[in-house]
């Protein structure tokens, strides 16, 4: 039954052909439904869109016996039974659907157990309003942004922790390669594999993806448009992989088939390059597939539905790792129902970073703790308290969203994520304003203004858990230095007594030209050392740090020169600010050897290999005499020495 009032639904116009076009997606204007006894009638807040809905895309078959696509072999109806499999084709003319996260709006008379207001998920339908039979939905709470439970607490994480544990078995030490390792499970399994101690590989289409992989720990991330399956894994795994984490099915598949280590596993978690060709001539036909018996292979394939059972388990452990900032949740959000083909479309050709998800309406009721008296018992009841706060964006969690936004900002090289990331800054910024008086941190300066959708990493939970304030003091002591010429290490000193106790609550990012090192919870304060303008470039996925007893120890790895050597550094950071230094050289304008420091550095600069040579030993020797007298931090104060390396 329907009354009048207006909703908005996308139907099927027609199958693909290949990958899907705008066209065959139609929105229309449809009456609001009105729920029958035993429904409920449902605003859509946030829409998932997955690869596997093109599977969903093919004809029904109008003969049972002539199966085309993805339902082959699996879908063994007959034409005149409906079919409810996951992979069951939609309907010309009918809405469609995906995993959705909605809130009730309206009961019939006999449902129990929800009422209006109660955030619910579900398989939903892209429309703004939609009445589903009570029973199908699940009762989410609405202290965690809508999107959390369609990632890594949704069905993201159940396609990604269960079957990485239970068949994928990564051990510390073996070698793991992920391909789309940029979505939202790529991205989940290998930080899960580096947690664990595994060095991992991930391929992606895009440099931009790539370089932020890496910031999240990845060790090489290769762009397979520009560089073959093959060459990357003879270069980053000659001697085989233990593991591999297949997104992508086809040709990578095949190639990797010759690259596994004897009794290697594969986790076949999808084949997106095959989507569009299913059943088809233009099918890629695996040619290594004797390498399985050859090397004792284990593969196997799993599908996300064989563990819905276990969400519990899965706030549990993934809810506990998000609090301890241990994994990132990545997501790229559209906002508004109309951008719901768009942004399906767009996983085909690699518009995403981390889970693609349409968000179409705001929640009525703000996400936080709140009355959520039902909640705060179930969280009580949990060990971890998993479901509440891990991702809420209160005025600490919008803090953290907005440095994280402004460091990929700096990191973004394209157009499109720029402005995709300084659009997110602009609405954190006022979410910012719209909450309690900011505290002294320091957040860097905004980007320039942009337009959808928004890329984002989730808020860390750990500070909302804890209550503690998000306020940084800044870390303004500490030494550098880089060893003799042409050593590959710029190195950075701080000492922070205690530290080696709060060794996990340590972090550090790093950028082509920056560092963010962050000590949390050390004797009840937090300490930052920010430094974002580096004099030369680094090697982001290659520059660590080091905590030892009082001491941590950033180890920047530097970019090679133009001559193939490393260039020497004439200060930690460069010159930016009218009257400012060269950084933690310490050698400024009014620095009595700043005039010779710049005159050999303009030599260095046009200098050829030898020159470059003789001025940046000078150099450091001007540099190591004048510490003494400069006021500056000596290397290896309280007790630091080479031998830390
Ligand atoms: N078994 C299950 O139950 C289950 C559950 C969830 C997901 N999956 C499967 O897991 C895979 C990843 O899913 P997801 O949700 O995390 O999607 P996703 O990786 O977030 O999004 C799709 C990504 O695939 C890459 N891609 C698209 N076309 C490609 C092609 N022809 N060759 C190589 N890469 C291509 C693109 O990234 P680039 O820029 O890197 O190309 C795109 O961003 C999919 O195959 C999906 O079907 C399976």
């Amino acid at each position: 039954m329907t009354t009048s009032r207006s909703n908005e639904e996308w139907v099927l116009a027609s199958y693909p052909e290949g990958v899907p076009t705008p066209d065959n997606f139609r929105k229309q204007i449809c009456p609001m439904p009105v729920p029958g006894p035993s429904q409920v009638l449902v605003k859509t807040l946030c829409l998932s869109v997955d690869p596997y809905l093109r599977l969903k895309l093919y004809p029904v078959p109008t003969d049972s016996s002539t199966d085309t696509a993805a339902t082959k072999g699996q879908n063994a109806n007959s034409k005149d039974e409906e079919d409810t499999s996951e992979f069951a084709p939609f309907k010309l003319n009918k809405p469609l659907s995906s995993m959705f996260i909605g809130e009730v709006v309206s009961t019939g008379s006999d449902v129990t157990g929800l009422a209006a207001g109660d955030r619910v998920s579900g398989l939903g339908v892209w429309a703004t309003f939609a009445a589903f039979e009570a029973n199908t939905l699940h009762k989410v709470p609405s202290d965690l942004p809508p999107s959390a439970y369609l990632n890594v607490l949704g069905l993201i994480g159940l396609s990604t922790y269960f079957p990485l544990v239970e068949i994928g078995q990564p051990k510390a030490g073996e070698t793991v390669y992920v391909s789309s390792a940029a979505g939202a499970v790529g991205s989940l399994v290998g930080q899960l594999c580096k947690l664990w101690g595994c060095r991992v590989i991930g391929s992606t289409g895009s440099d931009n993806k790539a370089e932020a992989l890496k910031a999240l720990g990845f060790d090489h991330v290769f762009n397979y448009r520009t560089q073959t399956v093959a060459a990357a894994l003879e270069e980053w795994a000659p001697e085989g992989l233990d593991l591999y984490w297949d997104n992508v099915g086809g040709a990578t598949l095949d190639t990797v088939l010759t690259k596994m280590k004897r009794q290697g596993r594969i986790v076949a978690c999808g084949s997106i390059s095959q989507y569009h060709v299913l059943g088809s001539e233009a099918a890629y036909g695996v040619k290594n597939y004797f390498k399985v018996v050859a090397s004792c292979l284990k593969w196997q394939g799993f599908l996300a539905s064989d563990y819905v059972g276990r969400s519990d388990e899965l706030f549990l452990k993934l809810g506990k790792l998000l609090r301890e900032k241990k994994i990132r949740a990545l997501e790229t959000v559209w906002e508004g129902l109309e951008k719901v083909p768009e942004a399906f479309i767009g996983l085909f050709s690699g518009n995403n970073l981390g889970k693609m998800l349409i968000q179409v309406a705001e929640p009525s009721t703000p996400t936080g703790p709140g009355e959520d008296k039902e909640a705060d018992k179930e969280e009580e009841a949990r060990e971890a308290g998993l479901r509440s706060r891990a991702l809420e964006p209160g005025r600490l969690g919008l803090e953290k969203e907005l440095v994280e936004v402004r460091e990929m900002a700096g990191l973004a090289h394209g157009a499109q994520v720029k402005a995709a990331l300084a659009a997110l800054g602009a609405r954190l910024e006022k979410d910012l304003a719209s909450v309690s008086a900011p505290p002294a941190s320091s957040i860097p300066a905004a980007a320039a203004p942009a337009k959808e959708p928004v890329s984002r990493g989730s808020a860390s939970p750990s500070d909302l858990v804890t209550g503690l304030a998000p306020t940084y003091t800044a870390i303004d002591t500490y030494g550098w230095d880089q060893g003799e010429y042409n050593s590959p290490w710029v190195s950075v000193y701080v000492t922070l007594p205690g530290v080696g106790k709060v060794k996990e609550w340590v972090s550090c990012s790093f950028g082509p030209t920056s560092f963010d090192l962050k000590v949390e919870g050390l004797a009840g304060k937090n300490y930052r050392l920010l430094k974002d303008n580096l004099e030369k470039e680094i090697v982001a996925g290659e520059s660590k740090f080091k905590v030892k007893e009082g001491r941590v120890t950033v180890l920047l790895k530097k970019k090679k020169g133009e001559f193939g050597s490393y260039d020497h550094w004439m200060g930690l950071t460069a010159k930016t600010k009218p009257g400012g230094g060269t950084g933690g050289a310490g050698l400024g304008k009014g620095d009595p050897m700043g005039g010779l420091m710049d005159m050999m550095k303009q030599m260095y600069e046009e200098g050829d290999d030898t020159m470059r040579k003789t001025i940046a030993e000078s150099m450091m020797k001007v540099q190591r005499g004048d510490r003494s007298g400069s006021g500056l931090p000596e290397f290896g104060k309280g007790g630091l020495g080479e031998d830390d390396f």
